[in-house]
């Protein structure tokens, strides 16, 4: 990385310009306009540095990791886990040990499931969630129901979108096992009060399992000081590549708990009687892990830190306010989700117009938002709706973007009556 354009870049003035330069597929035109991309909640562009780092490292560094003699495995292997001391820097957990490279959020979530829960939860044991749950942190869970016979929770949600903290006080009790939440929810744009309720669960010592699939591109975070116990997140809407994500966990759980799938990595010693694991974190990585993918992740965590979260998050709060104000002018909005604490996205329905046709006329004007139920189906119905349209913001975008985004839904407005 230029190390001058970083130092450029850390004065207070946020150079979003020179931010969007970065990003090779911002510069492009749809439908003959220029692109407005405002679906970074499913997924982020990726800055130059990115796709660079996987290029050179395909095209001189590329190997199998851990297992090879010779000189490329080796650049490989310091490659990987330099990828995984970036990671652990970035949310400053306490060793490497407690970063385990899976292919994303789901995954992450699937392995504390079947491991976690598998392992330590019986027949009645409950785990709690909440009504505005991305599938992801609702379907792992309903699996264990089938396999372990536990029970689910759900804490329910207001009509801001903000989760009813009494409603959780009541739920918390000696059965308990486990707390999953959205620290930022995709479809509503809420930011939990993750802390309090981290205190709130561990006054029952009951863990905390964070899905920070939304939180992290948005939040600077810092897992010993939430104490989370848990935390799981998605390579590519930081900016990262896809197929990678991380899953943080504390090192005691994770020493404790059994290995999600068997291969090769992942052991010391194999006999036909009885095989012997290998330490953190390769317990969890069998297989041939995405090499190249926690490379590109390690590059896209360099350049957040160039910029910085708190930059970044200050920007989009800007960016949110704007946006807000500016939709209230589209006759017929409304807004679904108005909590106090959001980040980053606008999720919205435009009365007389379907989700889904808002998307395609805003396409045809070059802008890209998400039409449909966000994969939080509960959350629809909360809201009594069958979808929601949802422009959601990253650290390019800008105020003059969201203008072309209040045009085009002028426009949708007037095509359909
Ligand atoms: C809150 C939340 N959790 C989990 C996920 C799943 O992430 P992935 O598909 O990268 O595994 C998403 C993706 O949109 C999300 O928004």
């Amino acid at each position: 990385m230029n190390t001058e354009k970083v130092a450029r870049r850390a004065v207070p003035a946020y150079d979003v310009a020179g931010i969007r330069q970065d990003f090779p597929a911002l510069h492009q035109q749809i439908h003959g306009k220029p692109l407005v991309y405002l679906d970074n909640g499913a997924s982020a562009q990726k800055p130059r540095a990115v796709i660079d780092a996987i290029r050179e490292f395909y095209a001189h560094d590329y190997a199998n990791v851990h297992r090879a003699v010779h000189t490329l495995g080796a650049r490989a292997t310091q490659a990987y886990e330099s990828a995984r001391e970036k990671v652990r820097r970035f949310i400053n957990a306490r060793s490497p040990a407690e970063i385990i490279f899976v292919r994303g959020t789901t995954e992450a979530i699937n392995l504390v499931a079947q491991s976690y829960g598998r392992s330590a939860l019986r027949e009645g044991d409950e785990i709690i969630l909440t009504q505005m749950e991305h599938h992801s942190n609702i379907v792992p869970w309903q699996l264990l129901r089938e396999q372990a016979g536990i029970v689910l929770r759900v804490v329910p949600i207001n009509d801001d979108g903000e989760l009813m903290l009494d409603e959780l006080e009541k739920l918390l009790n000696r059965r308990t096992r486990l707390l999953t939440l959205t620290h930022l929810s995709n479809a509503l744009g809420t930011i939990n009060p993750v802390r309090r309720i981290i205190e709130m669960a561990h006054a029952l010592d009951v863990p905390v399992l964070l899905d920070s699939a939304q939180a992290v591109p948005h939040l600077p975070v810092d897992v010993q000081a939430l104490d989370c116990d848990f935390y799981a997140f998605s390579g590519h809407k930081l900016y990262g590549p896809s197929g990678v994500g991380v899953l943080y966990g504390k090192q005691s759980l994770l020493e404790a708990m059994p290995p999600y799938q068997g291969g090769g990595e992942m052991i010391r010693y194999v006999t036909f009687e009885k095989t012997e694991y290998a330490d953190l974190p390769c317990k969890f990585e069998a297989g041939t892990p995405n090499i190249a993918g926690a490379v590109g992740l390690g590059a896209a965590i360099d350049y957040v830190n160039s910029i910085g979260l708190t930059a970044i998050a200050a920007h989009e709060h800007d960016l949110l306010a704007y946006a807000t104000a500016r939709a209230a002018e589209v006759t017929g909005m409304r807004i679904v989700g108005t909590a106090r604490e959001k980040a980053s996205i606008l999720s919205f329905e435009l009365a007389g117009v379907h989700a889904h046709d808002i998307g395609t006329i805003l396409d045809s004007e070059g802008v890209a938002i998400r039409a449909g139920h966000h994969c939080a189906m509960p959350v629809m119905r909360r809201f009594g709706v069958p979808a929601t349209a949802r422009a959601s913001f990253g650290m390019y975008n800008t105020r003059d973007e969201i203008d072309v985004l209040v045009a085009a839904l002028h426009k949708a407005r007037e095509v359909i009556r």
